[in-house]
């Protein structure tokens, strides 16, 4: 039975729409606004507020045409509630209501990061619990236990940066332009990942699932400092494969851990940074030696988009029209979790 639900997502720099059914995508569009946003280094929350505005609706219906649908022939509609910008936010969940309301149809607030972990849901992967979830964006770091898709289980998070967050940060300081995650790793590429001993967050800390990337940005900064400019320059590919494997090395290894430890059959990556090809190398590797299925989804469903708020979706509570209406946007995550 056909069952398309349309969603929408605009938390940080990028406007998207999909059109989903069941575990089929029928639709996935995503307006990038990074370049809008890389004059300044970052994504300026204003200008992402302003620029989710005018592209939403164009966004909405590529993804009904590129479906071959009409609004009429939607389910219901999802959209990104929490966490992220607010101004951002609050542009994808008006859009959303008002859409809902004016057609009759029921609303599913989303969190951004259920969404991350249920892109593995979706087909081609279509991956099925139990199983580890690896999150690595710009926003969070984070490992869950996944027995049931409507109930991730947080097993352990980064304790100050997220590790896409690092990378930008370390790309910067290497010149690179924001955000930095592609153009790292391609400088990556040509360089060797052993020539600086840049330090792995909680390394003596035994067998904990969290995370730390504050020292290996200021471990990079130092090493850029003693360089000098010259120096950084002629280094600029050393420098960024040893960042880049300090960064990457340990998601992969508290994974696999993690995986070892609750005795999961299968893993999975998602988030901006499993767009990493050394990340994809290390779990390849890891899952391998461990005998584990392991779920990448695409690129393009790695990073922000709404198809994966589609999935999440189908695992969190309906709200049925109109009693969204009083419903808002929420800037934060709850404590420790992702909300239903
Ligand atoms: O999931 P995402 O698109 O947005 C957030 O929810 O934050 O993740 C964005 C992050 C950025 O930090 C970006 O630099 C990183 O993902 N990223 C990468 C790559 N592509 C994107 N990091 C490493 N290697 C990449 N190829
Ligand atoms: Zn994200």
């Amino acid at each position: 039975m056909s069952d398309p639900v349309l969603a929408i997502e605009t938390s940080c720099d990028e406007t998207a729409a999909a059109v989903v059914d069941g575990r089929r995508i029928l639709s996935n569009v995503v307006a990038s606004q990074a370049e809008l946003h890389s004059v300044y280094g970052g994504v300026v929350p204003e200008v992402a507020a302003r620029h989710h505005l005018t592209t939403v609706n164009a966004v909405v219906d590529q993804a009904l045409a590129d479906a071959g649908l009409t609004l009429a022939d939607i389910s219901r509609i999802a959209v990104t509630r929490r966490p992220g910008l607010i101004g951002a936010l609050l542009v994808g969940v008006a859009t959303a209501k008002s859409l809902a309301y004016a057609t009759g149809k029921d609303l599913v607030m989303v969190d951004h990061l259920h969404g991350h972990i249920a892109a593995t849901w979706l087909e081609p992967v279509a991956l099925d619990p139990p199983f580890v979830a690896l999150t690595a964006s710009g926003g969070h770091t984070r490992l869950d236990l996944v027995e049931n898709y409507a109930a991730p289980v947080l097993l352990g998070q980064t304790l100050d940066d997220a590790a896409g967050e690092a990378i930008d940060k370390g790309a910067r300081l290497l010149g690179i332009p924001y955000p930095g995650g592609p153009g790292l790793e391609a400088l990556a590429r040509e360089g060797d990942a052993g020539a600086f001993d840049f330090p792995v967050g909680l390394k003596g800390r035994g067998p904990s699932a969290d995370f730390s990337y504050a020292g290996v940005k200021t471990a990079l900064l130092y090493a850029v400092r003693e360089l000098g400019e010259e120096g950084t320059t002629a280094r600029r590919a050393d420098l960024a494969a040893s960042y880049q494997e300090a960064i990457v090395r340990p998601l992969a290894d508290k994974l696999m851990r993690a995986a070892d430890t609750h005795g999961v059959p299968a893993v999975s990556i998602g988030g901006g940074v499993a767009a990493n090809g050394r990340l994809r190398e290390l779990v390849t590797e890891g899952a391998a030696d461990r005998g584990l299925q392991l779920a990448i989804p695409d690129r393009a469903l790695c990073t922000d988009n709404a198809a994966m708020i589609a999935a999440a979706a189908a695992f969190t509570p309906i709200i049925a029209w109109p009693d969204f209406v009083g419903e808002d946007a929420i800037a934060t995550a709850p404590p420790g979790g992702i909300a239903a």
